[in-house]
């Protein structure tokens, strides 16, 4: 019998330790959240993408009455950056969440379809799309959907995994 032992990198942070370009991301994540429709959650959700060419796509959850049409703001966002720059990798992507009256301490991480949609946006660039997840006291830095989605459905995906004996 084998194993695959997975491990995921997360790096953890505060604002301070930011770079400049990271902190204006998460400060436009931030900044989407208070466009977001979320009536029926009241969990505001933002995102800001950073594409190759240096634009910043921001975008939001948007709900709806009938629960499952509504979208979570990373693919929003990122379906819209591809909408507009089809041929610009995302280099970067910040998420940060706003409820009852105040962002989130820690994180939120991002749902499963969502990690779908970073693996198909990373392996069409063939570059790693770092995430930055936010909270007011620990900020999550992964430098590549791989770390957040393993054992993807994906043929190379599964390259960077270690297998234990
Ligand atoms: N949501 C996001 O937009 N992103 C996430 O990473 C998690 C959840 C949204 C979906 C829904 O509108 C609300 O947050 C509550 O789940």
């Amino acid at each position: 019998m084998k194993y695959l032992k997975i491990t995921a990198k997360v790096r953890i942070c505060n604002y301070e330790e930011l770079l400049f370009e990271e902190k204006i991301l998460v400060d436009r994540a931030k900044a989407a959240t208070f466009r977001a429709y979320a009536p029926y959650s009241k969990f505001n959700v933002g995102a800001a993408a950073l594409l190759a060419n240096g634009e910043v796509i921001t975008g939001n959850n948007q709900e709806n009455v009938a629960f499952p049409s509504g979208l979570c703001a990373e693919r929003t966002t990122l379906f819209y950056a591809h909408s507009q720059y089809p041929g610009e990798a995302v280099r970067t992507l910040a998420v940060a969440a706003y409820t009852e009256g105040d962002f989130l301490d820690r994180p939120i991480s991002p749902c499963g379809a969502c990690r779908q949609v970073m693996l198909e946006t990373e392996m069409r660039s063939n570059q790693p799309v770092k995430i930055i997840l936010y909270g007011k006291k620990e900020i999550f830095i992964i430098e590549s959907i791989k770390d957040l989605l393993p054992l993807a459905f994906d043929s190379v995906a599964i390259q960077d995994e270690k297998i234990i004996l």
